[in-house]
């Protein structure tokens, strides 16, 4: 970028005057939220890493990236999601590309895929070719990280929204992954064709009183679609739940679920029911909780080999 004129006042005045703007419009939780957005945004106005934002913090900031970074700054005090606005969101290690119209990946999810790659490495065909399925696939995230870190899958990633296919599409791109992963459009597991080894999904599991309570923020900007689950939160995952004895392969499977607090039991007793009832079986039922402790993910296996007794 060019550089003209330099403003008066040091970047590092500038950057924490807008912290507090952003903790004062409620955009940020607290001050330390504030800068490091603030920082964040300045570094895609000026094209700086975050650490060299902060190297040059004594210096006086240029007057074309403080236009920018103003810009910027007013589209996140109007409470747009800061990963819209940089167009890019961490998850699992690797950068995803986000926009309106995908939901953006959580910290949470990360949990979902440690249990899917676990999964995956314990399959009877872990050395050969274990078939996956991301249902509710959005941005890609699960179906690309799972995709990334276990090269002996082949990855199938399910969504009703093309606006959300979009963006897997360009993330599948840009991970260089689209001999390994099929985008799919269409509702659950109806566009599945191949038996799945490891089905996953993080399926919308807000229920609609609890949506109209959620921050401003999400309801604005990111699609409905892609959060609200219906009255109890759990219907499109009792659905799913009973396409599964049809979509899962015949030998070893699991099938691998997020969910809101308190669903776990419940989408347990889904998941247990609709393959018991197809005769699959014996289950072994698995609940991984999140980095807050909240009961996250359930997991059920069917016929993986059973772990040597230890000793
Ligand atoms: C909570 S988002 C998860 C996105 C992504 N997997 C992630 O973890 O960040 C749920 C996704 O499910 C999709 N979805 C909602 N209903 C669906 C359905 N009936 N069939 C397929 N996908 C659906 C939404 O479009 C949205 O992309």
């Amino acid at each position: 970028m060019t550089r003209d004129a330099p403003a008066a006042e040091p970047l590092r005045v500038i950057l924490r005057h807008a912290a507090e703007r952003l903790v004062a419009a409620h955009a940020a939780e607290d001050l330390d939220e504030g800068c490091l957005e603030a920082d964040l945004l300045y570094g895609a106005a000026s094209g700086f890493d975050r650490a060299r934002v902060i190297a040059a913090g004594a210096l006086p900031a240029y007057a074309e990236a403080l236009a920018t970074f103003e810009a910027l700054l007013a589209r996140r005090l109007a409470h747009e999601p800061l990963a819209y606005i940089l167009g890019t969101r961490e998850f699992y290690g690797m950068t995803f590309e986000v926009g309106p119209g995908c939901l953006i990946p959580r910290p949470e999810t990360e949990t979902l895929v440690e249990a899917a790659l676990a999964a995956i490495a314990e399959h009877p065909r872990a050395r050969r070719l274990v078939r996956v399925a991301d249902i509710g696939t959005g941005s890609g995230a699960i179906a690309l990280a799972i995709a990334q870190h276990a090269p002996s899958t082949q990855v199938y990633g399910v969504d009703v929204s093309g606006e959300a296919l979009r963006w897997a599409a360009r993330n599948m791109r840009r991970f260089g992954l689209a001999e390994r992963v099929v985008l799919l459009t269409g509702d659950l597991a109806d566009p599945l064709t191949e038996p799945i080894d490891v089905l996953c999904a993080n399926l919308p599991y807000v229920p609609t009183d609890d949506y109209e309570d959620l921050p401003e923020e999400i309801r604005a900007a990111e699609p409905q679609i892609a959060v609200e689950g219906g009255p109890t939160g759990i219907e499109i995952i009792a659905r799913l739940a009973d396409q599964l004895p049809a979509h899962l392969a015949a030998d070893a499977t699991a099938v691998i679920f997020e969910l809101g607090a308190g669903q776990a039991g419940f989408v347990e007793d889904l998941v247990t029911r609709a393959l018991s009832a197809a005769g699959r079986g014996p289950l072994d039922v698995r609940v991984h909780r999140d980095l807050r402790g909240i009961r996250r993910v359930v997991e059920v296996r069917t016929g993986y080999p059973t772990a040597p007794p230890a000793g």
